[in-house]
């Protein structure tokens, strides 16, 4: 049996610069779709995947973050006085048990697989999940769920989110060049970091989860810049690859690019349309709206 993934890493570090002035004064990962914050819902993919520690690699102005996964005394007695039960449910719902999370500064935005590297004395000799806010999926079965399943199947080893992007795209993803391929896991021959599509040995990329062996963390602290002039988590998994067991595993469901402005409002959407409390109300008004264009 593989060795089970306790721990996953939230790579926060990142600027957010393509939602200014939104992100000005709050973390890109506190954007709420519908009415969760995208960090909310990666933290509770992971707590559905059978995730006990939480590694929340930040930097400069992500304190909300802490605060969000901490208890709010002076809301809570108000909720309590008020009697309003329902919201102080929803609040205690989301809460990671206490001693279960950990933050770490990045302190210079060197890149993913240096934050990712950030993490390495709290993980130690296991195997982890990564997960990026930003890539929000919509699924029936948690993503990372879906790759610890595969994972078990093939009794541990390296495997990473992975689906099909259009052609023109790959200069926007780590893509994978495939080997032997069920349909649903696929053998990673190699793997290149946003290539020209001319150059690209494919079009299925990697997606934002990842389920990682700890020998990443060596490959990591000798890892050269690479695309964009920073330390890239591809370029050390893509080291790894030489030594390790690595499987790209096509998941179910609607991935949406919540780093992006139009990923983000179709994200709002479908999630909207998901809610059994106003996906109605709201498919009437696209309609509506619809009718006009
Ligand atoms: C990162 C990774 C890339 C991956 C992508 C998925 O890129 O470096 O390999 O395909 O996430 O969203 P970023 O979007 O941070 O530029």
């Amino acid at each position: 049996m593989a060795q089970k993934v306790r721990k996953a890493v939230f790579p926060v570090g990142g600027l957010g610069t393509r939602f200014l002035p939104a992100t000005k004064a709050m973390p890109k990962e506190m954007l709420p779709v519908v009415d969760k914050p995208l960090i909310q819902y990666a933290v509770d993919e992971a707590r559905d995947a059978g995730i006990e520690e939480f590694i929340f690699v930040t930097g400069r102005g992500k304190v909300t973050i802490e605060d969000h996964f901490d208890r709010s005394f002076e809301l809570e007695n108000t909720l309590e006085e008020r009697g309003k039960d329902a919201a102080l449910d929803t609040l205690a719902a989301h809460m990671p048990e206490t001693g279960t999370v950990a933050y770490i500064r990045q302190r210079e935005p060197l890149g993913l697989g240096h934050a990712v590297w950030c993490a390495k004395r709290y993980v130690g000799d296991e195997p982890f999940a990564v997960i990026l806010a930003d890539d929000l999926i919509l699924s029936e079965k948690a993503c990372l769920k879906q790759m610890m399943e595969a994972r078990e199947e093939l009794g541990g080893g390296n495997i990473l989110a992975s689906m099909e992007v259009a052609n023109e795209h790959t200069s926007r993803y780590g893509i994978i060049k495939p080997g032997y391929d069920d349909g649903k896991k696929v053998e990673i021959q190699h793997l290149v970091e946003k290539p020209n599509p001319k150059d690209a040995p494919s079009n299925l990329a990697v997606i934002g989860r990842y389920i990682l062996e700890p020998q990443v963390f060596d490959l990591l602290e000798n890892q050269a810049k690479g695309a964009g002039n920073e330390i890239q988590l591809t370029d050390a998994l893509s080291n790894l690859l030489k030594s390790s067991s690595f499987y790209g595993l096509r998941f179910e469901g609607t991935r949406y690019d919540c780093g992006d402005k139009v990923g983000f409002l179709q994200a709002n959407i479908a999630f909207a349309l998901n809610r059994p409390d106003m996906g109605r109300e709201i498919a009437n008004h696209i309609k509506e709206l619809a009718s006009t264009l």
